[in-house]
């Protein structure tokens, strides 16, 4: 698997680092903690982010997970958006939520969650990105917390995949185009 992988971007430690700087910026942003933050992890790519993202927030948080799909089997988003599994709450009035999500691409998968969580009442809708590829917005969108911008290259690892592949390796490397160009 790592004979796939062009260039490490980002170690293990460079990563422990960006969660460890987002968990306090998200600690001194949502300060009350009499109010209810719900932490949304977005299936799949964001649970390795979320599991060690959540363990260093201080506040309480509850959790809660959405899939959706904007990708056919390839490197390029086909930009519609599916909601593969929602979160069937009647509680979103009380909650102010973080959409945790992998990597924002072209901006179509958060901008219409958000959209879609305001609509369904959430008390407040923010999102927290690892990484995030500027060049290649379709769509005006900028997240609240971002880890670390890249440039447009295809990134697996620490949850990221390429045909549901490469999502345990530990960190974050660039895969190699003849891999996907086969
Ligand atoms: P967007 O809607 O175009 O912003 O797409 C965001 C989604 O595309 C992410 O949640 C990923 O699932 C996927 N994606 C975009 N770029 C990459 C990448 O470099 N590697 C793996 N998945 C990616
Ligand atoms: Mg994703």
């Amino acid at each position: 698997m790592t004979n796939d992988i062009k260039e490490v971007l980002f170690s293990e430690s460079e990563i422990d680092a960006m969660t460890t700087r987002i968990a306090e910026q998200i600690d001194r942003d949502y300060a009350d903690r009499s109010k209810r933050l719900l932490l949304l992890c977005i299936l799949k790519g964001s649970v390795v982010f979320m599991s060690d993202l959540m363990k260093k927030i201080k506040r309480p948080v509850e959790i809660d997970f959405m899939k959706v799909s904007s990708y056919g089997a390839g490197t390029e988003t086909t930009g519609k958006i599916n909601i593969i599994l929602d979160l069937h709450r009647a509680d979103l009035s009380e909650l102010d939520i973080l959409v945790v999500e992998d990597i924002i691409d072209s901006g179509k998968t958060l901008s219409y969650l958000v959209d879609y969580l305001k609509l369904g009442g959430a008390r407040s809708v923010n999102t927290c990105t690892l990484l995030d590829k500027p060049s290649r917005r379709q769509v005006d969108f900028q997240a609240t917390y971002t880890g670390a911008e890249i440039p447009d290259e295809f990134v697996v690892g620490y949850g990221l995949d390429y045909a549901e592949l490469y999502r345990t390796l530990p960190y974050v490397g660039i895969l190699k185009p003849e891999v996907y160009n086969k």
